[in-house]
């Protein structure tokens, strides 16, 4: 059993790499964001009270996006070989939850991971991110196009942008990572678990540091 966070602001990369590093490490990929937006396209009520905060790039209310997220975290840490989570905790009340849940479930967070990436960078990949509306699925239009142009390689789904991905909303929720996010690296800093990474490289490069540093941890 191995628990991971994959952390960062918008656009390092998180979901790249927590796709990447899941397939190759026989982990499930969870992800925060692909929950609550699963939610707000099935229109249930806590979709229905999310949609609101996503659209308009701030954060779910903890309440809410822990009650959506918390049972599929339970299940993907008890099943398999643990998980990779991507967007969750988010701020430092999500992060006591987490450690609550775990504590209840006698299970633990062996590695918090964070993508460092200049602000500029991020704007340029999120408004070229291509997603997959099916399997959620990331593409970027030039750093890491599908292989026919705005096709899903998985599934042949029609790639799309998403509606959080325009410069406005993006800057809020930069401007809200900062605020509400970064503290939650605190948090893990002084449990001893965070490792810190260059998430400027290419996307191969970020994974080649990433996996073997996750690779001489599970090995110890
Ligand atoms: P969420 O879906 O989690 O979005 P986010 O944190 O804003 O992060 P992104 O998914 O935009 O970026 P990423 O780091 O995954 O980057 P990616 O790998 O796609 O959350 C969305 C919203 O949901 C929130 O705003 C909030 O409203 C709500 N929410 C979710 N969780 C919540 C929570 N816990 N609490 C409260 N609210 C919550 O990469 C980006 C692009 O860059 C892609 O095109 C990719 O191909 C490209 N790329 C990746 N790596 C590289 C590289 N190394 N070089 C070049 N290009 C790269
Ligand atoms: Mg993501």
């Amino acid at each position: 059993m191995f628990n991971m966070l994959i952390m960062g602001p918008p656009g390092a990369g998180k979901g790249t790499q927590a796709q990447a590093i899941a397939k190759r490490l026989g982990l499930e990929h969870l992800a925060s964001g692909d929950v609550v937006r699963a939610e707000v396209k099935a229109n249930t009520p806590s979709g229905q009270k999310a949609r609101e905060f996503m659209d308009s790039g701030k954060l779910v209310p903890d309440d809410l996006v822990t009650s959506m997220v918390g049972s599929h975290i339970k299940s993907a840490c008890e099943s398999g070989n643990g998980v990779v989570l991507d967007g969750y905790p988010r701020t430092v009340a999500q992060a006591r939850s987490l450690t609550d849940l775990l504590d209840r479930e006698e299970l633990r967070m062996h590695a918090v991971v964070n993508l460092k990436v200049p602000s500029e960078e991020l704007l340029d990949r999120l408004v070229n991110r291509l997603t997959c509306p099916q399997c959620n699925w990331v593409y970027h239009r030039r750093n890491n196009p599908p292989k026919s142009e705005g096709v899903c390689d998985n599934d042949g789904a029609a790639l799309a942008s998403r509606p959080d991905d325009n410069e406005t909303v993006i800057r809020e929720r930069l401007r809200v990572y900062h605020e509400q996010t970064e503290p939650v690296l605190a948090y893990y800093r002084e449990r001893g678990v965070l490792q810190e990474f260059d998430g400027s490289g290419t996307i191969d490069e970020v994974f080649e540091c990433v996996v073997r540093y996750l690779e001489s941890l599970k090995g110890a």
